[in-house]
């Protein structure tokens, strides 16, 4: 019995569960003569702003247990140089290209998918709503339901290509956050991007990364993102991809049969860049073995705690 591994997102298909996560896999094309792009499901390239970033000071990244802190204060090419310089060689790919946008007003996330709709050869959008809002003293538009609900009813208003909106864990409540892009439009939501935390050099008696805080991800955090994962799947009725820690085709499952119906590999693709390949035919031999034809037959096997 052979599985069935496409998974419909709004009007399109991903060819399989396993993508890359953003900022994890710079645009794809660093990793070429690495592994094979074209098993991969999707590719979510780096953040894509307005205008080009350079990012945070360094050191932006500090190895934790089981986990990496980062700063990298989303530093990217911008969306001009995206589009001429990066895109085309994505294109290629069998895969599906998701872009990455990020923003610091309602306005500059607009404008930057505005300029995207241009390029025919991207699949569709995932909105990074972990970043500070400029207007309102700072405070990230992802931890605010009614500001996710809106800026995802206005960029739902200039595309018809799927749209996927990443939650952060560092809410109370992330199924209030899921459900609000559900509200606004989304097709899918992605949970979890990173969590806050701090290192601290005790000898300097400062943090180790010049911005104080950072974002946690790594094994550390595949707990976290199974169980956010596990309420959101049963909080909203559009597709949730889990991310979060994977390293192994036994944790992408893990995320699978908590109600994910894709997965994410970010940090892992550090350690070892065939992850997402591995993690891929992991998933296929599994369900080979337990007879599962499809990731929908997969949740109806996960017995309810
Ligand atoms: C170095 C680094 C850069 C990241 N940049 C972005 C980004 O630009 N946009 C975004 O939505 N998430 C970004 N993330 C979050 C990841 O996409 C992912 O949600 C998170 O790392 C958890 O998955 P993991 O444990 O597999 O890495 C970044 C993560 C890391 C480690």
């Amino acid at each position: 019995m052979s599985m069935d591994l496409r998974i419909k997102i709004g009007n399109k298909i991903l060819p399989n569960p396993v993508g890359v996560a953003s900022g994890t896999f710079g645009y794809g094309g660093e990793y070429e003569k690495l592994i094979d792009l074209a098993k991969l499901g999707a590719i979510y390239t780096k953040a894509v702003t307005l205008e080009p970033r350079e990012g945070n000071e360094i050191p932006r990244i500090v190895e934790t247990p089981s986990g990496i802190l980062n700063s990298i204060g989303l530093a990217n090419v911008g969306v001009t140089r995206f589009l001429s310089e990066k895109l085309p060689a994505l294109a290629k790919l069998p895969c599906a290209v998701v872009a990455n946008v990020a923003g610091a007003t309602e306005a500059e996330y607009m404008a930057v998918v505005e300029r995207l709709e241009s390029a025919a050869q991207l699949w569709g959008y995932e909105i990074n709503v972990s970043c500070p809002n400029v207007k309102h003293g700072g405070m990230a538009f992802g931890t605010d339901p009614q500001q996710i609900e809106r800026l995802t009813k206005k960029i739902r208003a200039l595309t018809k290509r799927p749209l996927i909106v990443k939650c952060t864990p560092n809410v109370t409540d992330i199924t209030v956050i899921a459900k609000a892009a559900e509200a606004g439009g989304a097709d899918a939501v992605s949970c979890i991007n990173t969590l806050v935390g701090m290192v601290i050099d005790t000898a300097a008696k400062r943090p180790v990364l010049p911005a104080g805080t950072g974002g946690l991800s790594g094994p550390a955090v595949r707990p976290v993102g199974v169980a956010m994962t596990y309420r959101v799947s049963r909080a909203v009725s559009i597709p949730v991809i889990g991310i979060g820690g994977i390293m192994t085709a036994d944790d992408a499952i893990q995320y699978l049969l908590a109600g994910a119906s894709a997965v994410q590999v970010g940090t892992g693709t550090f350690v070892d860049p065939s992850i997402p390949v591995k993690v891929l035919e992991g998933i296929v031999e599994y369900c080979k073995i337990e007879k599962i034809a499809s990731i929908k037959e997969l949740h109806s096997r996960f017995s309810q705690p």
